[in-house]
């Protein structure tokens, strides 16, 4: 495909770039990015849409000119939960609710072909060199006796990634990450995404997420290491020192 001229630069990440183009929105990855991610980006969005989750649907995934592999979907005109949240403030326990509501009805469902989350998981810890062998066969261990779940997990669930339209329905994009797993994994890894930036709403998340999903906060925090540890895997900048805290706390008893 060919970018036309009035596209419209959304966010821009060392790796890809999101465009506006009007009805669409394309993401569009460096050429170093392997076409598996890619079209498995394309996969798990297309079955979590078939799953009845709201998420804007695949349009097509193609090669850009001079650039590399795009993943095209439908726009869900709106902003973003997390611009709701920064532009008015006293009004962030509101979104929260909506947003842990949203997570927790995902939650609910199923989808047998989504890759697996103790795979995914296993996988990242085993590829971290910057760990050495004891902590990662640590992490391992404590990966292999969690209990097992088949619940679709966004993998990257924050507020930057719900889209509220104007009637106030919430739509879900960037589904790279998604597994089917436990969710409390799931909300393991969103309260380390707020922790990164805002330690009071990662705890205000958490305490309202355990209450409303019935879960006990030990579960969840039992898998804080694991999601720390894959999330350190993905490389994505300058939280490897906070990441570190969190896999340094793996029980080792
Ligand atoms: N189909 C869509 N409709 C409306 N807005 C979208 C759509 N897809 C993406 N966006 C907007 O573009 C932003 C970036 O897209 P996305 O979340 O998919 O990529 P990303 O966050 O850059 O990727 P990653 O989390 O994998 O680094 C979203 O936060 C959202 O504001
Ligand atoms: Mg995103």
């Amino acid at each position: 495909m060919q970018l036309p001229d009035s596209k419209q630069l959304i966010v821009e990440h060392s790796n890809k770039k999101v465009y506006d183009l009007g009805t669409q929105i394309v993401k569009v990855f460096n050429a170093d990015k392997p076409a598996s991610d890619v079209l498995n980006e394309a996969l798990n969005l297309a079955r979590v849409t078939e799953s009845g989750v709201k998420t804007p649907h695949v349009v097509e995934v193609s090669q850009v000119e001079g650039a590399g592999w795009a993943l095209v979907t439908e726009k869900v005109p709106g902003v973003t939960l997390e611009q709701k949240m920064e532009e008015d403030p006293s009004r962030f326990y509101e979104y929260l609710e909506q947003f842990v509501d949203l997570q927790i009805s995902i939650h609910q469902l199923h989808n047998q072909l989504l890759p697996r989350q103790k795979d995914k998981y296993g996988r990242m810890i085993d590829s971290l060199d910057g760990l050495n062998a004891t902590t990662r066969y640590n992490l391992q261990e404590r990966l292999n006796g969690m209990r097992r779940h088949r619940r679709i997990c966004h993998g990257d669930f924050n507020p930057s990634n719900v889209i509220v339209s104007e009637d106030g329905t919430l739509s879900v994009c960037d589904w790279a990450h998604a597994t089917q797993g436990s969710p409390a994994a799931d909300a393991a890894m969103t309260y380390l995404l707020f922790a990164m930036k805002d330690q009071q709403q990662a705890e205000a998340y958490l305490e309202l997420y355990c209450d409303r999903a019935d879960e006990p906060m030990q579960v969840v925090r039992q898998w804080m290491s694991i999601v720390a540890a894959s999330e350190l895997a993905r490389k994505r900048g300058d939280q490897k020192e906070f990441l570190m805290r969190w896999i340094d706390v793996v029980d080792y008893n």
